[in-house]
This record gives C-alpha cells, structure tokens and sequence, in this order.
C-alpha cells in the first residue's frame, strides 16, 4: 500500500508513576479530544510486554474497548487522532509499533521524507502495516536500535534508548511531538519535541506528558515546557531533558495558574454554549487589572516595550487566522480611530511567505487563541527573524507563540474547548480597545476621551449579560431558517469584521454555506445569491452608518429576501422592514462587536443542533490547527 501523507494535529497523552496508566491516558484524551477524533488509542507497557489498544472513531468507542479488553501496567502512552490525508482506520490509529515490537510511539506533527525513509527501509526488508508517515518513525527508531544492539549495546540501558532516538530525529523533516516507548526498559517514557507542543506535568514521583496542559488538571499544576529540539526521559527515578546541541538542561518548573482549572461542562449541554454564556466573565478578565482610571489609559504587564518605543511606532501589523484574524481587523478600525496609527491585518498563512517590507517602526502583533496555531507561529518566527518586535495577543498560557514572541498580553478568558472559538474572539476585541487606548493616550487622545473610553469598557460585561438574553429570539429564528442552504451575513464599519464570524460560525457548525460581506458590496455581485431561500443577516444597530445599512437592507428587501436583524433596542423602523429582529443593547459604535456578535454565535449554535450537528467537534475540524 502506498504511504499517504498524513496531516495530524493531534492530541498526546503519557504517564509514567504508581497508577493505572489507561485510567489516566482515557481521562487525559477525553479532555485532548477537541484536538481530533478520527480516532483513539493507547499503549502500556508492563513487564517487558507492549499491549496496544487502538481504534477508529471517538474516545467513547477505545473506552469500551478497554472495558472488554483491559490493560495493566503504570507507564503508557495515549493519542487521539485528526488527519486530513490517510483513512482514519483502526490499522491507521496510533500508537504504532516497530516491526519488532520493541518500540512504540505517538505522534502529533508531519514528516515530509517519510517517503524516502520507508523506502530506504523496505530495502532493509521491513514492512509496514499502515499508510501513516508515524509508523515509519517507529521503524527507524526499531531500525537504529537493532544496530546499537548488534554493536554491543544493552537493549535495558536507557542510553541505547536515548541513542536509538536520536539518530532516529537526526533523520527526521517535518514536525513532531513524540511519545515513545522501549519494551525492554520499560521504566520510562521518552518524548521529543520539534514544531509540535509538549508538557510535562511534574508529580509526586509520577510524571504526564501532554500536547497541553488540560490533561493535567487535577493531577498537578508544576509543568516543564518542551522546547523544540529537546528530548526527555520521563522515569519513576526523576525526569532529564537533553537539547540536541546543548546536552543536558536544567529543568524550568513553572506552576499553572488557576484559570487554566475549569474544563468541566457543568450544567451545559456543550463547551460552545458554556463559553458563550462565560463571556460577560471573559470579557470582565479581559480587562482587570488593565484601567488606569488616574492616568484615563490601559496598563499592560507584559508588552516588554518602553513608552519611547511604542511612541515611535508608525505602523503596526496584526497577523493571525479564522477568528482570531476577524477579531484584528476591529482591531484595525480601533486602533486607526482612536491611536491614528496605520494598521494592517494580514492571515499569517500569507505574512509568512511574503516578504513584506516591515521597517523598524513597525510592530507586530500575533492574535491567537491557542497559541500554538502553526501558520501563525511561523509568522511570528518570520517577523522576528528580521529583527521585528512581535508580541502576542494570546489566550493559552505557556504555549509556544506566548513563550516565543518578544512579550504580549494574555486574553485570562480560561480554556476554550469548543471547536468553534466564541469566547476567545470577545476578549480579543476587548484586549485590542484597551491596546488602542493605550497606544491614543500616549498619543494626542485626551484625558477626557479617555475617561470616556474607559467608562464604556467597564460598561461592557453587564452590557453583554443583557445581550445574552436575546437567547429564546435566537432560538425561534433559526427554527424559521434552519433548513436553508445559503446565508448572507452583512454589516458595516466595526460590524463587518462580526459579520464575517458570524458567517465563519454558521459555516463551521451546521455546515451551511455562508458569506459575509461590508453590507455595501451587495450591490457589486453577491446581491445575485438573493431569492426566498437566502435570509440576510443584517448587522445594524444604531450609530453612525445605520442609515446606509438601512438602505442596503432594503436593496435585499425589494428583492425578495427574507432579513434578520441585529438591531438596536426597540428599533421600530427596522420591526417594520425586516421577517425577524433580533434585539441587542445600545453601546458606543467602536464596542458594537462585542454585543452584535453574541446572537450571531448562539444562532450559528442553535441552526447545528436542529440540523443535528456535532458542536463541540464539527466534521473536518480541530481546536489546535497545527500543521500547516
Ligand atoms: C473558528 C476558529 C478558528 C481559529 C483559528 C485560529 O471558530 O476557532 O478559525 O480562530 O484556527 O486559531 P488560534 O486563535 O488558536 O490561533
């Protein structure tokens, strides 16, 4: 069978103490299961013995495969499964083993010469029983070892393992996180790290390896963070991490904080609707400890820029993807009117190629949720590269763009679990109105203003507990248009960036095609799409464009399309032109987003569950996109 290429972002699990390691694996992959869930499986290894259980499909379907078929032992290793090329089979789902069943392993990342390294190993008269680039990282770390062995090497010596290892990685491209056990010493787990994220939770002699911290919770929150090109052994005798050119590390403990706790549904059906309803919370730490009300500015702990430095800023360049890219480009509009400094949003899958000519006065902000997104990553090791000053706009705490970037601000909005990132998207918004606050009162914007601006941010969290309550609206519209196949999604100014979420919501949930555009393009090709069967979600509270928005509402109107309204608190004249309104509280224009995007995340929530979708885990997608 030809080896296809498989693309994985994926979710790591290993342990290695004085407990059942599968009880431990199926808890961690259950919380790392928003990372993919082609597929599960485990592997533990116990007196010299490897047993792997593995199979196509969620967690739920590997727990009941252990509950018939149970595991013993108190060191293994766990992976749950995205991939985009590769069939998603049992045969396919790791851990995979060697040919000789001395070593197995997981992997989260991509190695592009796997083509080459197999067929250098079938030569060798190796076979193979999958068609993943993984099991060929298996085979030349069987391979390697075999050598070592015939050379004179002990089979139970860790340092045979260690070499195995690394010859193996020496001969890698591409990107891995690796979990990896040896039968034959069978007290320690082994990981290595290049572009794809691992954690080690430090325990009461036990020790959990993780592509996050999730898995961790509740077992401890002391965590050594991996850096690319390192390698560790993980044992009940203590833990060693080795860098490729630097030997021997010291290793970093650093404590979780305790927002990184709450992982648990609660009385919420799904993750997405939870960290809808946690925004007025989210966006209330979003900005504490963050006003100055003496100073009528914003303070930031971590940008590590001085005020001469960001002073002489003349532009600045916000990179990211999806959401977070929707959530810079209000960022743009805030940050023009109220700082006046140019800004532009690029997709950091773009930045990262381009060779765009930033200047010494130019600052880079890298917008993620994750922190761990790999196009965006790469933007930010581009930009600093060439000597530009990137921070971070992130939520994850210790992940690899929060740890590489030259300083930042953290959004504290807690874990997103939910595919489809809502709350995430409202703290970015509220963190880049505090920044251009920031940025204007160091500028010409006066205390007046920004008492002003301060007074409507601090409004805001109540503001959005009252939007929530649009909630029953919600719920009766997309019972009208749940069966549509097209939606337009239309808005102005602040509201174009929210229109085109609210279309990226619909899209990635309930799978219906959606559009979003600024509500005066219609008019230039999209307004073609119209008919009885396309509603129009319109985004049009009160400020300064309503009139405009209005006449493009009525465009759509005078064609027959049916429109639902974002709309202003009792908006007569919109009740009269429109099928459905939807009302959300009146704020100051440049805070719009944070209210006109809840009803557009909760109806995008509402049209999957009649449609019968998965919420939390929408077909084809993960959490953490980190491939390319
Ligand atoms: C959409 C969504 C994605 C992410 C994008 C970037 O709901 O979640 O579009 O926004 O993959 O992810 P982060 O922000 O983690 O870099």
């Amino acid at each position: 069978m030809d080896l296809l290429r498989a693309l994985i972002m994926c979710g790591i699990v290993g342990y290695v103490g004085h407990r059942p390691a599968s009880d431990l694996l199926l808890d961690g992959l259950s919380r790392l299961e928003y990372r993919g869930y082609d597929s599960a499986g485990i592997a533990v290894v116990e007196d010299r013995e490897i047993a792997v259980r593995k199979r196509r499909g969620r967690v739920a379907g590997l727990i009941e495969l252990i509950e018939s078929h149970p595991v013993e032992g108190s060191i293994g290793i766990g992976h749950t499964r995205w991939a985009t090329h590769g069939d998603p089979s049992d045969v396919n789902s790791h851990p995979h083993l060697d040919e000789s069943g001395r070593v197995v392993l997981v992997h989260n990342g991509v190695i592009e010469n796997h083509d080459r390294l197999k067929a250098r190993l079938s030569e060798t008269g190796c076979g193979f029983r999958s068609s993943t680039d993984t099991e060929v990282v298996a085979q030349l770390i069987g391979w390697h070892l075999e050598q070592l062995i015939e050379s004179g090497h002990a089979a139970d010596d860790p340092e045979t393992c260690w070499s195995a290892l690394r010859a193996t990685l020496d001969e890698l491209e591409g990107t891995y996180g690796l979990g990896v056990l040896f039968r034959d010493c069978p007290g320690h787990l082994w990981a290595a790290r290049c572009g794809s994220p691992l954690v080690i939770g430090v325990g009461d002699q036990e020790y959990f390896l993780a592509s996050d911290t999730s898995p961790l919770i509740g077992y401890t929150r002391d965590v050594v963070y991996l850096d690319d090109h390192d390698t560790a052994r993980l044992g009940r005798d203590g833990l060693e991490v080795r860098h490729r050119d630097a030997g021997t590390r010291d290793v970093a403990v650093q404590t979780i904080q305790d927002e990184a706790v709450d992982v648990e549904l609660g009385e919420f059906p799904h993750y997405m609707l939870k960290e809808i309803y946690e925004q007025p919370d989210s966006i209330r730490s979003a900005m504490r400890g963050r006003m100055d009300g003496d100073d009528a500015t914003a303070v930031f702990g971590g940008l590590n820029a001085d005020a001469g430095e960001l002073r002489r800023i003349d532009r600045i360049v916000l990179t990211a993807c999806g959401t977070s890219w929707h959530a810079g480009l209000v960022g743009e509009y805030l940050i023009e009117e109220f700082a006046r400094i140019p800004t532009e949003v690029e997709y950091a899958s773009e930045l990262r190629y381009r060779n765009a000519p930033l200047t010494d006065t130019t600052m880079v902000f890298a917008i993620t949720q994750s922190g761990e997104t790999a196009d965006t990553l790469a933007a930010v090791r581009e930009c600093r590269r060439k000597g530009h000053k990137t921070l971070a706009i992130c939520n994850t705490v210790g992940s690899t763009i929060a740890r590489e970037a030259d300083g930042g601000i953290y959004l504290h909005a807690g874990p997103e679990i939910g595919v489809a990132s809502t709350k995430a998207f409202t703290s970015q918004v509220t963190v880049l109105a505090l920044l251009a606050l920031y940025l204007g009162r160091m500028r010409h914007m006066s205390f007046r203003a920004g008492e002003a601006f301060l007074e409507s941010l601090e409004a805001m969290p109540e503001l959005v507990a009252r939007t929530l309550e649009c909630h029953d609206t919600v719920r009766e519209v997309a019972r009208r248009f749940a069966d549509c196949g097209n939606f337009l999604y239309l808005g102005r100014q602040y509201n174009f960036p929210v229109a085109l979420e609210g279309a990226l919501k619909l899209k990635e949930i309930s799978y219906i095609h959606a559009e979003g555009y600024p509500a005066a393009e219609m008019k230039h090709g999209p307004i073609a799409l119209v008919d009885e069967r396309t509603p129009s979600v319109f985004v049009t509270p009160r400020g300064g464009v309503y009139e405009k928005v209005v006449s493009n509402l009525e465009e759509i109107k005078a064609r027959g399309g049916p429109v639902i309204a974002i709309a202003g608190p009792d908006d007569e004249r919109i009740a009269g032109l429109v099928d459905e309104v939807i009302p959300v509280p009146d704020v100051p224009e440049f805070l719009q987003p944070l209210v006109t995007s809840i009803p557009l995340q909760l109806l995008a929530y509402e049209v999957a569950l009649l449609r019968g979708c998965d919420v939390d885990r929408p077909r084809n997608l993960a959490k953490s996109v980190t491939v390319e």
